[in-house]
């Protein structure tokens, strides 16, 4: 974990981006990192801009799931949370490389403390009452089921109703409750939804959130009487907040929802909330663009900017999940690809709000295709010739051509391409517009043939200029990539002498990014090891 910007809480609003809080009741897989490989890189990339970020991450660690769990495994549900966040949540962000600069679990005392405090709120402002509840629940969503929510089943749940996430029939509850005054906040919302549209995205999760909306809501339990495994009402010590009651409000209390006026949390209350964008998959929709609003009109806090929804990864055709045995552990591919290549291929294969499969031979082809004959073949042809043909110090380019122009105008055209289709976050094309300068030089460099210019010495600057046009484009290039592969960039900057030239690759700005001749001539370009290595050839059993 690590915070870049430091911990300020003054002055202007951060950007605020958060992952869903995933439950502990097993270790992660690619589904998990999936969504913090996407925040991750909308961190950076804000980041690379020049704006101040705050990304959160976090566990959900309440609740019947993982209560199931830590019985199953034969321990208490604190033991078990304890060690599943220590030997798998919090290592899997190293793996996929985050920066996250907080994470947040649901059994820490700022958060137990901060959600007591929100829903004394909620109950004084008038939106709590106590009743019965009747009806289903499944425990694999943590979700009191409505009429139209299940599905008939199939296989050994012929004739009976199922949950269509999970395939099986959920559980039929009974219990006293406290409940949320939802259907008070019906008209408010809608008219929220109707003034914001870009508050859920894609068109598609905002048609299903309206959809869902006009057909009218009915109140829901915020307490659970036969659960244990929770935090405690403090007017009702018995009932424990109903699981996704706790868990929404992470994004509120890791940030400082509730703290003494004039303290340094207040401060960071008050310039980090309310998000910028709730990265969540679209399994979670109703959750994020119906009761979070919600509980948060009611304790007259404000609104989040927007829930982003995005789809699955499927195995054979079904939400890839642990419970199914579906699930591949990030590291299976991290340690045959790198973080860096995993981060590339789920951002640029899948488009982000859709459902993808992950296929090895797919992830093979790319990897070879785009990053190590691509990206990595003309970082390694560009700085080999600059050692091969001026030992090692990039040359004064002579004047621009009409094939250099050509690079200058894509590259001015594709970084503010690839920015705006970051503001909505489709990675998969900002990554294609980068990849398409990375084409373009390739291309340039097999038709220019500077190994034909090296033999003659009457070419000697015409070669100078296209050296130059090589090293100055991976200049941009590593910066507008830097946000998806931050490891492999860092190594190409050094390369090309860029650090000592022109500092940190972080410190570089998107926005100044195109802006043609950076590099200065006199830097010292030395080939490095390979940015993307030619892969093993075994491919392990997944
Ligand atoms: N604990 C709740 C979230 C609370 S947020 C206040 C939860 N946890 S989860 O672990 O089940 O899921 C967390 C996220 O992982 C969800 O956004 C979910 O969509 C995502 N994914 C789980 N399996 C996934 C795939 N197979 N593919 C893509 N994302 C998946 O829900």
């Amino acid at each position: 974990m690590s915070n870049p910007a430091g911990e300020s809480f003054s002055g202007e609003k951060a950007y605020y981006v958060t992952t869903p809080i995933y439950y502990v009741n097993d270790a992660p897989h690619i589904g998990h990192a999936y969504t913090t490989t996407a925040g991750d890189v909308l961190t950076r990339w804000h980041r690379q801009r020049g704006e101040k970020v705050w990304y959160l991450t976090g566990v959900d660690e309440h609740g019947t799931k993982v209560q199931r769990a830590a019985e199953a495994g034969g321990v208490t549900p604190q033991e078990w949370v304890d060690r599943l966040v220590a030997e798998s949540w919090l290592p899997v962000l190293e793996t996929v490389d985050a920066v996250n600069d907080d994470f947040i679990r649901t059994t820490e005392d700022r958060h137990v403390q901060r959600v007591q405090k929100f829903w004394e709120q909620v109950r004084e402002n008038g939106y709590v009452y106590s009743a019965p509840y009747e009806g289903p629940y499944c425990v694999g969503c943590e979700e009191f089921k409505l009429a139209g929510d299940l599905v008939e089943g199939t296989g050994e749940f012929a004739g009976q109703m199922v949950c269509p996430v999970h395939g099986k029939p959920a559980e039929e509850l009974r219990e006293e409750n406290w409940f949320f005054q939802l259907s008070a906040l019906a008209d408010r919302l809608i008219e929220h939804y109707e003034t914001h549209p870009q508050a859920v995205r894609p068109q598609s999760a905002y048609n299903e959130v309206m959809s869902f909306l006009r057909g009218g809501l009915v109140d829901i339990s915020m307490s659970r009487s036969s659960v244990d495994w929770g935090i405690p009402l403090t007017w009702d010590p018995d009932q424990v907040v109903y699981v996704w009651f706790d868990a929404l409000l992470n994004y509120a209390t890791a940030t400082g929802y509730g703290s003494e006026p004039g303290s340094a949390d207040a401060a960071k209350y008050a310039t980090t909330f309310p998000a910028d964008v709730h990265l969540v998959g679209k399994d979670i929709l109703r959750f994020h663009a119906v009761y979070w609003p919600a509980m948060l009109m009611a304790a007259a806090e404000p609104l989040p900017k927007q829930v982003f929804a995005h789809g699955w990864l499927l195995v054979g055709g079904e939400k890839m999940s642990k419970s199914k045995l579906t699930g591949i552990a990030p590291e299976q591919i991290i340690d045959h690809f790198g973080s860096d290549a995993f981060r590339y291929y789920f951002m640029r294969a899948i488009a982000f709000g859709q459902d993808g499969s992950f296929s090895w031979e797919d992830m093979s082809a790319r990897y070879t295709s785009e990053l190590a004959n691509g990206l990595g073949n003309l970082a390694s042809r560009a700085t080999a010739m600059v050692g091969k043909y001026r030992e090692s110090v990039l040359p004064e380019p002579g004047p621009l051509g009409e094939q250099e122009m050509a690079v200058v105008d894509r590259l001015a055209a594709a970084i503010p391409a690839a920015d705006a289709a970051i503001e909505e976050l489709d990675f998969a094309t900002a990554i294609g517009e980068v990849r398409s300068v990375v084409e373009l030089v390739n291309q340039y460099v097999t038709e220019v043939e500077p190994w034909v210019l090296a033999k003659d010495e009457a070419l000697a600057q015409r070669l100078d200029t296209v050296l130059y046009t090589m090293c100055e484009a991976l200049r941009a290039i590593a910066v507008a990539y830097n946000p998806v592969m931050p490891k492999a960039m860092a190594s190409l900057w050094e390369q090309l002498g860029a650090d000592a030239a022109l500092g940190e690759i972080a410190a570089q700005r998107l926005g100044d990014a195109s802006r043609w001749g950076q590099l200065p001539p006199g830097a010292v370009i030395t080939k490095g090891a390979a940015l993307f290595p030619r892969l093993p050839d075994e491919s392990p059993e997944i």
